[in-house]
């Protein structure tokens, strides 16, 4: 049975093969991912099987994200692993390219995203976002998707990709899928493999002082919630928070009260390996 699913998935490598199994592009669901694939990333392909005819997924470690050269190069790849995982999920089409595929030329565009980009991952990681509007954009023009999927687990990558499909205007609607996470609330994430066995187990704190902020919340301003989070998640020696922000959904940036949508945004080094999570703060 899996084998003849595997069989119909159609894995190609170079643009123009890509441009050949797409055909006319009617109906196409797009996930860009950068591959060692978990649940997570599976369930943004099940909703584009739902919601499409045609669902092509991308798996490509996008080397002009990545502001720390060593992150880049331990960077989990699974490519095997993947494609069968993809099968299984319904996808039809998987591009999986080589850097010199997508950039024959080295990209020098500079997007401006206002302030979307001056804070939190933004802020932390200096042309990160740039970086994944490039590539984002060139696989939106390879692919002509009608929908677009993303995770919630990168929120303001959301945000972004918005902002930049606007910006260059773009025909694309970019759906938003709520994050999977392991049993034990640890958001799901690539680079959760990558955690030293002290620091996978002190992580599932970060998503306890998430939820633990959102009840304390009911009865205090954002700025105590924000040092409540940020003191109980640093209590652990495994965890050093980045940044615990609470911000406006739509325009990130920081709250000082509960009036509007308020999403709570936190990145934490657990040793070498950089995690982040959010939820929502509405009440
Ligand atoms: P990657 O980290 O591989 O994630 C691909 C997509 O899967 C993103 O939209 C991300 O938000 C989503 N995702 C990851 N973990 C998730 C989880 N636990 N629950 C729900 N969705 C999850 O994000 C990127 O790659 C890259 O920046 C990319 C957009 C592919 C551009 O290179």
């Amino acid at each position: 049975m899996k084998s003849s699913i595997f069989v119909a998935m159609k894995t190609v490598y170079t643009c123009r093969e890509l441009g050949s199994v797409l055909g006319c592009g009617e109906g196409v669901g797009f996930v860009p991912t950068m591959g060692a694939l978990h649940a997570g990333h599976l369930s943004l392909v099940r909703r584009a099987r739902e919601e499409c005819q045609i669902v092509a997924v991308s798996v490509f470690v996008n080397p002009t994200q990545f502001n720390d050269p060593e992150d880049l190069r331990r960077y989990p790849r699974t490519p095997e692993a993947d494609l069968e995982l993809l099968s299984a999920a319904g996808a039809d089409i998987v591009f999986m390219p080589s850097v010199d595929e997508i950039y024959p030329e080295s990209d020098t565009r500079v997007f401006d995203f206002g302030m979307l980009d001056k804070v939190m991952e933004g802020a932390t990681r200096p042309g990160h976002f740039n970086g994944v509007a490039q590539v984002v954009s060139r696989l939106f023009n390879l692919v002509q998707p009608e929908r677009a999927y993303f995770g919630e687990k990168d929120f303001q990558q959301i945000a972004i990709i918005r902002q930049m499909v606007h910006q260059l205007d773009m025909p694309v609607r970019i759906i938003s899928v709520p994050i999977v996470r392991e049993e034990d609330g640890l958001a799901m994430s690539s680079r959760n493999a990558l955690l030293s066995p002290a620091a996978r187990k002190s992580a599932p704190l970060i998503y306890r002082a998430l939820t633990e902020g959102v009840a304390y919340a009911e009865t205090h301003a954002p700025a105590e919630v924000e040092q409540f989070v940020i003191d109980m998640i640093d209590a652990n020696p495994e965890l050093k928070v980045i940044y615990f922000n609470l911000v406006d959904s739509q325009t990130l940036q920081p709250v000082s009260s509960w009036d509007g949508s308020v999403r709570g945004c936190v990145a934490v080094q657990a040793g070498n390996v950089r995690l982040i999570d959010n939820v929502s703060y509405d009440h």
